[in-house]
């Protein structure tokens, strides 16, 4: 059945080096940890940490963070060795299949949808909510409840913007398919974003966590931190989407923690993009794994400040129901007497960050589902190019389709367990992966060695596998479902067309790759 056939490494090297528009390579080390900040802070931290909070951890959300940090710190060393190996541009679907064969590199190719096209959709969520913020804030208008929300939320607060629709249900978010309309266009057209336009952005979303870490501070009311962490008999709250009882078993205390983690790890996620510029850094071995792990580092240490601050702003149950939209604004607005100009901004700022992540995330996926396509797994049209502008078109509008069913229909807290769920499964195949590696594979050159793989990998899997264990049972049947539908096509059509079983040599052309000019 040759189910773990490989991709020749050196075919791989090879096409990319003749790429007709061969990337150049400009990326020193500064450009890669901007490049991984710029991916990595979005709706992670603002919106999803104040859910974590509100739900399942209280203020010892800043134990979630350093726990998802832990898993991912251990996978991004398994990436960093990855991407050394095979530095040209690519995604954990690249490197699988030249390493550890067509199925998992199927495996992986088809869950980094999960991360991708449903972390854009998540995000785009999170940019509507800030966008009716936004629209409050400046023109003091704001879109009406059912049509900036999906059928399974109900409006419930009796303060804020929806005080006069209590009751009403959503019908869809408008906003959320909007953005990721105009970003299709963009991407459809051609945006190459550039290194500079990605620095300007990440030094915004920087400079703004640190106004809130700093100016927040005096702000931190001790009372909001006490207890540190959920208690069992907590009275329950009842929220938009339902009934939070905190008796359950991972909504208070240390599982609690733990469920939080896989939460905010959705905060992490984007790291990863480091590796998919291996072919335009200057020096891959070196500057990768540094750019994939000060970037992890900077950021962690950044977010356990923020988080800390917002839950000493807010009691973690606001987050439930009055600062349920727009988390941050609200606890600014609330309870930073005098910085009303700091809410403002933060609204203005988020908008910008997110529509970058959303634009990596959108992009990335075409990228993935573009090189599945050249190698026959999936079908052409994902790799069809617009004849004037060279982009992928075709498969740009169909995940628009497919991206909006999630935005505008689903819960974000949905769709981003599912994005979590998703990610930290493949993290687990890429720890995995390194670890069987090694054994299989000892000559293999590997620039970047994973320090004292024998830990790191298992204990980079374990944490994941941890963190996925309490997601819940309704997340790993979406889970299941998912990888069973994907089983489905790639037995019915990937083992028919794959053009390294049938010894097709391809010649891609990969105009798509974005430039980073420095
Ligand atoms: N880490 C990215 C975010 O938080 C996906 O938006």
């Amino acid at each position: 059945m040759k189910l773990f056939i490989k991709k020749p490494i050196k075919q791989l090297m090879a096409a990319s080096a003749e790429t007709e528009h061969s990337l150049k390579r400009t990326l020193g080390v500064t450009s890669l940890i901007a490049l991984g900040i710029g991916a990595i802070i979005g709706a992670g931290i603002f919106v999803r940490t104040a859910a974590a909070a509100g739900h399942h951890a209280g203020p010892a959300v800043t134990i979630s963070f350093l726990i998802a940090a832990a898993g991912c710190a251990l996978a991004g060393l398994c990436y960093a060795e990855f991407a050394s190996m095979i530095p040209i541009a690519g995604s954990a679907y690249t490197y699988s299949y030249a390493t550890m064969g067509e199925f998992i590199a199927w495996i992986i190719g088809w869950d980094l949808v999960l991360e991708y096209a449903l972390g854009a959709a998540t995000v785009s969520i999170g940019w509507a909510q800030y966008f009716n913020e936004f629209l409050d804030t400046f023109f003091n208008v704001h879109i009406p409840f059912q049509w900036c929300h999906s059928p399974f939320e109900k409006a419930i607060s009796t303060t804020g913007m929806y005080a006069d629709q209590v009751g009403i249900h959503g019908i869809v978010n408008l906003p959320a398919i909007a953005i990721v309309f105009l970003l299709t266009l963009l991407l459809i057209k051609g945006t190459a974003e550039s290194a500079v336009v990605n620095n300007i952005i990440v030094i915004v979303k920087v400079a703004i966590v640190l106004m809130i870490i700093g100016l927040g501070w005096q702000f931190i009311n001790p009372a909001n931190h006490t207890p540190y962490m959920i208690p069992a008999d907590k009275p329950p709250v009842h929220t938009s989407t339902g009934i939070v009882d905190y008796s359950s078993m991972f909504n208070h205390g240390w599982l609690g923690v733990l469920r939080g983690a896989s939460v905010v790890f959705f905060a992490f996620i984007g790291f990863d993009a480091v590796s998919t510029a291996a072919q335009e850094a200057k020096n891959p071995q070196r500057d990768m794994p540094k750019g994939i792990l000060i970037s992890l580092a900077f950021c962690t240490i950044l977010y356990i400040l923020f988080s800390h601050v917002l839950t000493g702003l807010a009691p973690y149950t606001d987050f439930l129901i009055n600062g349920k939209e727009a988390s941050v604004t609200y606890a600014i607005k609330t309870f930073m007497t005098g910085y009303g100009w700091l809410g403002k901004l933060v609204t203005v700022a988020i908008l910008a960050g997110f529509s970058s992540v959303i634009l990596v995330m959108l992009m990335g996926q075409t990228r993935v589902f573009y090189t599945m396509s050249n190698d026959g797994l999936i079908p052409k049209v994902f790799s069809e190019l617009h004849p004037k502008f060279r982009t992928p078109y075709k498969s740009q509008w169909l995940f628009f389709g497919f991206v909006s069913i999630f935005a505008g229909f689903i819960p974000d807290s949905v769709v981003g367990d599912m994005v979590s769920i998703g990610t930290l499964f493949a993290f687990v195949l890429v720890c995995l992966g390194i670890m069987i590696l090694r054994k299989t594979d000892p000559e293999l050159e590997r620039p970047f060695r994973t320090p004292a793989y024998m830990i790191v990998c298992p204990l980079g899997a374990l944490i994941c596998l941890c963190m996925i264990a309490s997601e819940g049972w309704e997340n790993w049947a979406r889970l299941f479902g998912w990888l069973a539908i994907g089983f489905i096509i790639y037995f019915g059509y990937s083992v028919k067309h794959s053009h390294v079983r049938h010894g097709k040599v391809e010649k891609p052309n990969d105009p798509i790759n974005p430039k980073y000019v420095e």
